[in-house]
């Protein structure tokens, strides 16, 4: 397992993983975060709003909030979320049962961070929220690429990351941030992105047939798809 992924694989039980990977979000506020999540996704990008039957995964999961909301906005019969931490993918499993949400509704994968478990255009939707920004630059753009792989031709992709923006209002320094990923610490690694790099990802090297990058605060959205929006 690469470094950076090692910090989501730490052994802890459903209710620290809860407490831990949600920006500080209490407990009592998780579905309410999930929701606001899913709202904004479709409200920056409207045209991406999947059918109750679409084949749809999130890259990185955590325990499943996001996909609760997506599937209670959407009607989708199922989503998969993957995952490349195996702890986060038991607690995740966990938390659908105590729950008692439907178990065949929200289903949880296992990856190597690298190739994505489908075949050429077999997907509908992708969606990552506050995944990504913690993974290496190339692993991130190698995930890109493989969603666009995976693509159905009407399919499209969103994802949601970290802008340079924000760096001077976080708690964080910038020294410590680099020398942990340079000496491959495992703790939460934070990636920065900002519109010229993704327009130009997503235009010269994804090659999308259409995509929008929409800076959002401290976060930096972007959405593509095979197709041209109609
Ligand atoms: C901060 S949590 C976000 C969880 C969820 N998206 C949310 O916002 O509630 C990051 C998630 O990404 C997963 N993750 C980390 N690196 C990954 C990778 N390379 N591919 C897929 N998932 C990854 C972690 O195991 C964890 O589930």
């Amino acid at each position: 397992m690469h470094d950076a992924f090692a910090t989501w694989d730490t052994g802890e039980s459903l209710e620290a993983i809860e407490a831990r990977i949600h920006d500080g979000v209490s407990n009592d506020k998780l579905r309410e975060r999930g929701r606001g999540y899913v709202t904004h996704m479709f409200k920056l990008f409207p045209w991406v709003r999947p059918s109750a039957d679409a084949a749809i995964v999130e890259v990185g999961p955590g325990v499943g909030y996001i996909m609760e909301a997506l599937a209670k906005e959407t009607g989708a019969v199922r989503i998969t979320g993957l995952d490349v931490a195996p702890n986060m993918v038991a607690r995740a499993r966990e938390r659908i049962k105590r729950d008692c949400l439907p178990e065949g509704r929200f289903e949880f994968a296992l990856y190597d961070g690298v190739t994505l478990p489908w075949a050429d255009g077999s997907v509908d939707f992708f969606y990552s929220v506050a995944a990504i920004q913690h993974i290496p630059k190339p692993h991130a753009y190698n995930l890109f690429l493989e969603m666009h792989r995976c693509l159905k031709p009407t399919g499209s992709s969103v994802v949601h990351l970290l802008s340079w923006d924000i760096l001077p209002q976080m708690h964080l320094s910038f020294a410590d941030e680099i020398r942990h990923q340079v000496t491959g610490t495992p703790t939460h690694w934070h990636h920065f992105y900002d519109r010229v790099e993704l327009e130009t990802v997503l235009g010269h090297g994804v090659k999308a047939a259409d995509f929008q990058v929409v800076p959002d605060g401290g976060a930096i959205w972007c959405a593509w798809g095979k197709q041209r929006r109609r």
